[in-house]
């Protein structure tokens, strides 16, 4: 069978690894896929680079057009990223009857329905396994590996940026403005970080996860987006002392009302495996209702761990090429007619946990009061801890755990905490989620 040909667009990290592992792995990969899977074009902006990556293998042009529309071509790897140009050459290709493979999950967690409408259209695939956790398959086990349980809820730590920045702050002791530092002298945190430290590329992520767990469309601008720049090493402290972990969480869940889609810093108990992931590495935690808990674990990111799920979107087009598309799996695991509106609900009617640190005045009275404004809002205190003051100091901190409420319930609640005489500034909020 003649080999199938892949044409990339952009050939940075990502785009060399997969030439790499392709090139190295090939006869593997030809006994698996039944077809050589071959890159015959690179587009990059970097010609004289692209042509040393590839040693003069490949044809290489700088205008990605070249590759979209070229006849010769069966699939188009996107590694471009971004929303802009991407997405051009991206419904360009589908509409040139290409197959895609992208890692961009910006892109499809803004522009998801849009593209996936038009590949359904045309009958080709869109694939997208790097774009979530990089090489953990936490597509491939949601689309397929989990179809016959009804998913309950997703927790992941989906970010290695943010994971290795926490772990830093939990094992130094220090504050977030100096380890981020650190990571981007390390070269482990961009030179422009906002994507990371502020959530968003952790909930472009949860987004693509929840639309395939739920069966609903991709719909990011319904995420609630919360990032890790305003945590405290001391609240990182605290929570260590009561038993938790702060991770960055992305979490999608099924509820009667509709449906949560969150990203914030979150305290887990410290003894779930899912805590003790440390440094740049990515987790996924899925509650089956058949199976249980499942957990993916891996690299989310570098050269050829995403170039590991690139390659595998690769294989699972080429064998699939053929085959009519109505037979194919769906993009989204769900046929695009069983799709449903199920609503992503507002933060205010998200139900969690929650750690509240306060300075408080150490006199009579204060806990009492404190304690009274969650019991008048039917909100359950978990655990408490308060320390004396320190030395020379008349104030101290209380922090509080509470049993489950609704967001709107806990913000009430703090307002009036924050009212009372006693306490000073502003209480600190952590959502809490046991995982079990
Ligand atoms: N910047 C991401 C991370 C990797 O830190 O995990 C690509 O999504």
């Amino acid at each position: 069978m003649k080999p199938i040909k892949v044409g990339l667009l952009g050939i940075g990290t990502v785009g060399s690894g997969t030439f790499n592992v392709l090139k190295r792995n090939q006869e593997e990969i030809m006994r698996r896929a039944g077809r050589r899977i071959e890159i015959a074009m690179v587009a990059d902006l970097n010609t004289e680079r692209a042509k040393e990556l590839t040693n003069g293998e490949c044809e290489i042009v700088n205008d990605a057009n070249l590759v979209v529309t070229h006849p010769d071509i069966d699939i188009v790897v996107e590694l471009i990223g971004g929303y802009g140009i991407a997405k051009d050459l991206v419904m360009k290709a589908i509409a040139n009857g290409k197959h895609v493979v992208t890692a961009n999950k910006a892109l499809l967690a803004t522009h998801g329905t849009e593209i996936f409408r038009a590949a359904q259209d045309k009958g080709v695939m869109v694939a997208f396994e790097a774009a979530v956790a990089g090489g953990v398959p936490i597509i491939k086990a949601l689309r397929e590996g989990l179809t016959a349980n009804r998913i309950e809820w997703i927790a992941g730590i989906i970010n290695g940026t943010t994971n290795f920045i926490l772990s830093e702050m939990r094992e130094k002791g220090i504050d977030f403005d100096v380890v981020l530092k650190e990571a981007q002298r390390l070269g482990y945190a961009e030179a422009d970080p906002t994507f990371d430290i502020e959530g968003i590329d952790a909930a472009h992520k949860a987004t693509i996860m929840s639309a395939i767990a739920f069966g609903v469309p991709v719909q990011f601008d319904k995420a609630y987006v919360e990032g890790i720049t305003k945590l405290q090493a001391t609240d990182i402290r605290y929570a260590e002392q009561l038993g938790y972990r702060i991770k960055l969480l992305g979490i999608a869940k099924r509820t009667p009302n509709g449906i949560e889609l969150r990203v914030h810093p979150t305290l887990i108990p410290a003894k779930r495996l899912i805590a003790n992931v440390e440094g740049a590495m990515n987790a996924v935690l899925v509650q089956g209702d058949a199976v249980g808990a499942t957990l993916y674990y891996g690299k989310g990111a570098g050269s050829e761990p995403t170039a590991s799920a690139v390659i595998a979107d690769l294989v699972d087009i080429t064998r699939l090429a053929t085959a009519d598309p109505n037979h194919r799996v769906p993009h989204l695991a769900f046929q695009p007619d069983a799709m449903t509106d199920t609503p992503i609900l507002p933060m205010s009617e998200v139900t969690t946990s929650y750690y509240l640190r306060m300075l408080v005045a150490d006199q009579p009275g204060v806990l009492a009061d404190i304690t009274r404004i969650l019991a008048d809002s039917t909100i359950s205190i978990d655990a408490m801890l308060q320390k004396e003051p320190a030395e020379g100091e008349t104030s101290t901190d209380i922090i509080i755990l509470t049993h489950q409420t609704q967001e709107k319930y806990i913000e009430a609640a703090i307002s009036k905490m924050e009212g009372l005489a006693t306490v000073k500034g502003k209480v600190t909020k952590i959502r809490l989620e046991q995982l079990s």
